[in-house]
């Protein structure tokens, strides 16, 4: 039997661990097509009237700002971008009290254009994903030729202010898993901050093998061949990131290593799909449905009570290792990573 939740309190865990950063899911729809993330003729996307309108999700990040104590707030998709609406969903979230820092994790495609007016509208950061600099190899693991776009993304994202710019890269074997240091190297010319992600079973195909997985030790193995890694001094806290300056910094790198170095104990996460449901972990393999509770007029404290319900009940890791372990039913891009 699963313990009850305590009422008026932010969202907290069994485990002690408390929920502060939102990631909203906006669409599970992308104009990319990563290999690792989604088959090239793309997924059955959710029904329209399922998704929540903009209002809907104002109304949640409301109340999870005004009463369950999130501090972050992050958009992500599928790709965030192709929402219509979007900017003003920030404007609307960006004038909260206490104002909620506001960020985005987006493939970069459209970036150049918008980033000026999402700066305008609040948005505080950006995280865009690129595992590759070479334009054949970009081709390959999104299915489109889209290399250029992303990079003008990523400069019109620090033109506009919205720092740090973080990259995200996923190695892939026989694909870019030997192109770290070039990446890293383009990166630290640009002043973007590259983090490194260990691939995770969340795949639509339900084709990840952790033999096929560059780990985080391997990824370390080849950048030290180039570069002078030594660990931050900061403290992690519940970054998933782990840091290392580079040839003594104060430029960094990251590695994620969600599989091998899990790091689930510290975990301030909540998520909120696209439909309105509420998973307490990127592996989550329940969710809370918040959009019935929404449609049929539920007042903020119901709803915040729910919230708070489905966060009690957190399991304290992901379990990948063990031998129970299921994929999640939705893929990736329909949780937002
Ligand atoms: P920062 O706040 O900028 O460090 O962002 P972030 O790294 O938390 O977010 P981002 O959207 O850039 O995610 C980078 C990678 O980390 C993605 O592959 C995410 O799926 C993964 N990630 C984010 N949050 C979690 C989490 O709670 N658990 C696990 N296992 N992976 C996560
Ligand atoms: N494992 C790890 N990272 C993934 N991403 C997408 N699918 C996976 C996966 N299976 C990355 C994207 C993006 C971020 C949200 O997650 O490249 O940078
Ligand atoms: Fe789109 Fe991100 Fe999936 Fe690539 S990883 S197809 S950019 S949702």
């Amino acid at each position: 039997m699963p313990s009850p939740a305590p009422s008026q309190l932010p969202l907290l865990d069994q485990y002690g661990r408390v929920g502060t950063d939102l990631r909203v899911s906006l669409t599970d729809r992308c104009n990319l097509r990563c290999s690792y993330c989604m088959p090239a003729e793309g997924l059955d996307w959710l029904p329209t009237p399922g998704v929540l309108t903009d209002d809907e999700v104002v109304r949640l990040i409301t109340i999870a700002v005004e009463r369950l104590g999130v501090e972050q707030i992050r958009f992500t998709g599928g790709e965030p971008l192709i929402r219509r609406g979007f900017a003003g969903i920030v404007t609307r979230t960006a004038a909260l009290k206490p104002r909620p820092r506001i960020a985005v994790t987006t493939n970069g495609l459209g970036l150049d254009k918008v980033a000026p007016a999402l700066a305008a509208a609040g948005l505080d950061r950006v995280n865009v994903s690129l595992d590759t600099i070479r334009p054949d190899t970009f081709a390959v693991i999104t299915r489109r030729d889209r290399l250029g776009d992303v990079v003008k993304g990523l400069e019109a994202a620090a033109a506009a202010g919205l720092n740090p710019v973080k990259v995200n890269a996923v190695l892939l074997r026989g694909h870019n898993e030997d192109q770290a240091p070039e990446l890293l190297q383009w990166c630290l010319q640009r002043g973007y901050e590259l983090r490194f992600i260990e691939q995770m079973p969340l795949d639509a195909q339900h084709g990840w093998s952790r033999e096929a997985m560059v780990t985080a030790d391997e990824i370390l193995a080849s950048l030290k061949l180039v570069f002078d890694l030594t660990q931050h001094p900061d403290e992690r806290g519940s970054a998933p990131a782990e840091l290392f300056l580079v040839d003594g910094g104060p430029a960094t790198v990251g590695v994620i290593g969600s599989v091998t170095r899990p790091f689930c104990g510290d975990c301030d996460r909540v998520r909120l799909t696209a439909d309105g449901q509420i998973r307490n972990c990127l592996f989550a393999r329940e969710e809370s449905d918040l959009r019935t509770a929404l449609r049929r007029g539920a007042d903020d404290e119901e709803i915040a009570d729910r919230w708070r319900a489905a966060m009690w009940n957190k399991r304290p890791g992901h379990g990948i290792d063990d031998p129970s372990f299921l994929q999640p039913a939705r893929p990736m891009s329909a949780i937002g990573g």
